[in-house]
């Protein structure tokens, strides 16, 4: 889809489908009383008569309005004007989609981005209304014989902004909200492909062609002998399991300074997590396809990063394999030996997680990292703990802790943070090795983190459990790409020196 921004009139707009908002009690929007005034009063009278009253979720699709230049005129509505926020203006935008979906308009002209809402400016609006437009355009079809798309489809988005000084910055917003949808885009193809396709091999070919004919990214894979080699016996131990042979993918964008530290992102890539010998319940397993969702918006990030060019160095470090039983398996009670030296008692085979990441963690440090930054599904308790709204954030330096939630603030896609104090960490005691790889019941959330906060001592990290927040099940099941977002507005906010506002 295209997306352009104009500065104009309504009235004077020559388009397939003019969009008006309407908040409640019956309110035209200004756009809404222009219109209203050049045909007469049409638009007041039908919201007198009750077809129209401005409800959020309401649309009503006019031909032929008089005074008009456009085919069509939609009304959206978005309900009462104190009740409008972020999400309820990302919501709007899903109505007006719909009912575009549902119109024969293959081009349309929005005022939406008129609606006030609060503490935010028109290039808010304009990226929100551009990244909720790919996103509910989304479908993921490759492997259905017949194909979804059906009639018309949009095409082109033109979106109002007040005044001729907003034409810039809105192109600039809208390069930058086309990078990031195509960068969630990209991290949801990679999850909802099932695990028989999207094997480790499969997603470090990905990354290579990611990489191919780009100057400033590059890729590179190690192979289980190199990480033998490297001592990454904890890594290891979750891919011993496995047919497919355990891959760690390095993908270096250079758009920085050469001396530049880079910001790294480790993601967590179990493209199937079965849970080993300690073995899953059936119900719902499929759904452990999406264990490789950190992986994804791990490429999904440096693909956007990418794509608009920042002048900033960023590695992104992703161990992969599968968790699956078989008679080479690691078993409960097994002790490996982690990259970092550390002794870990394998309790539980399903807290596969955290024995991939630690390896990585350990590796990121050859990079001199800025920040590490961790995306894992790596606990259900995390569900538990906060549901499925935010993810959850917890890390060893509170700066980069409240950097990443002020992210996720500004662009919609949240962040809860719980606490890592030390009070936790011997819930890991284990009586034969350095640590056990589970903290029992108790706060799984946080012991997973205490348990990665021993092999992060070096750097300043956020661990980032996207349990509740990488998929969604049921009806609407499929992978959601966040937290891409959250991490392409951090890394915006590092190269603008902007921290927090
Ligand atoms: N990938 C799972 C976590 C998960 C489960 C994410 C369900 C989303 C939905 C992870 O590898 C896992 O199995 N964690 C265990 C840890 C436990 C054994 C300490 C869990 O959460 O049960
Ligand atoms: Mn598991
Ligand atoms: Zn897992």
């Amino acid at each position: 889809m295209d997306f352009i921004v104009k500065s104009g009139n309504p009235e004077k707009q020559r388009t397939a489908c003019l969009i008006i908002a309407v908040s409640q009690p019956r309110k035209l929007s200004r756009a809404g009383e222009r219109i209203d005034k050049a045909s007469n009063g049409l638009l007041s009278t039908i919201i007198r008569r009750g077809d129209m009253d401005g409800r959020s979720g309401q649309t009503l699709l006019l031909h032929n309005v008089p005074g008009s230049l456009a085919d069509r005129v939609l009304l959206v509505g978005y309900g009462k004007d104190k009740s409008m926020n972020e999400q309820a203006f990302i919501k709007t935008i899903e109505t007006m989609s719909t009912a575009l979906k549902n119109s024969g308009a293959s081009e349309a002209h929005t005022y939406l981005t008129d609606i006030p809402v609060k503490g935010r400016n028109i290039l808010w609006k304009v990226r929100a209304t551009v990244m909720q437009m790919n996103n509910s355009h989304y479908h993921f079809d490759a492997l259905k014989s017949e194909k979804s798309e059906k009639g018309k489809v949009l095409r082109k988005l033109i979106m109002n902004v007040p005044g001729r000084r907003d034409l810039a910055t809105g192109e600039e917003s809208i390069l930058q909200a086309v990078a990031i949808s195509a960068g969630i885009s990209m991290a949801r193809d990679l999850g909802n492909l099932p695990s028989n396709i999207c094997t480790p091999t499969y997603i470090a070919k990905q990354a290579r062609l990611l990489a191919k004919g780009q100057k400033l990214l590059k890729v590179d894979v190690l192979e289980e002998a190199d990480m033998r080699k490297l001592k990454m016996g904890s890594l290891l131990s979750v891919s011993a399991g496995s047919r497919q042979p355990a891959k760690l993918i390095t993908l270096e964008y250079k758009g920085g300074k050469p001396k530049d530290q880079p910001v790294v992102l480790v993601g967590k890539g179990v493209t199937f997590d079965t849970g080993g010998i300690s073995i899953k319940p059936g119900a719902a397993m499929d759904e452990m396809k999406f264990d490789m969702c950190g992986a994804a918006s791990v490429i999904g990030t440096i693909n956007a990063v990418m794509t608009m060019n920042l002048p900033i160095n960023v590695v992104g470090i992703i161990p992969t394999t599968e968790n699956m039983p078989d008679g080479l398996a690691t078993k409960p009670g097994d002790i490996v030996t982690s990259m970092s030296g550390q002794t870990i008692e394998i309790l539980n085979t399903d807290a596969e997680g955290r024995l991939i990441l630690c390896d990585a963690l350990s590796y990121a440090e050859k990079f001199k990292p800025r920040f590490v930054i961790d995306i894992a599904t790596l606990t259900g308790a995390c569900i538990i703990a906060l549901g499925k709204i935010p993810s959850a954030v917890l890390g060893n330096h509170q700066p980069l802790v409240k950097d990443l939630i002020q992210s996720g603030k500004q662009i919609e896609d949240k962040l809860w943070e719980l606490p890592l104090w030390d009070e936790y960490q011997e819930q890991l005691n284990s009586n034969f090795a350095d640590m056990a790889n589970i903290g029992g019941r108790d706060a799984g959330t946080i012991t997973a983190a205490c348990f990665l906060s021993r092999f992060t001592k070096k750097y300043k990290w956020a661990h980032l459990d996207i349990a509740g927040t990488a998929w969604k099940s049921g009806d609407a099941k499929g992978a959601t790409g966040r937290p891409v977002p959250l991490l392409c507005q951090f890394i915006i906010n590092q190269v603008q020196g902007r921290r927090g506002q």
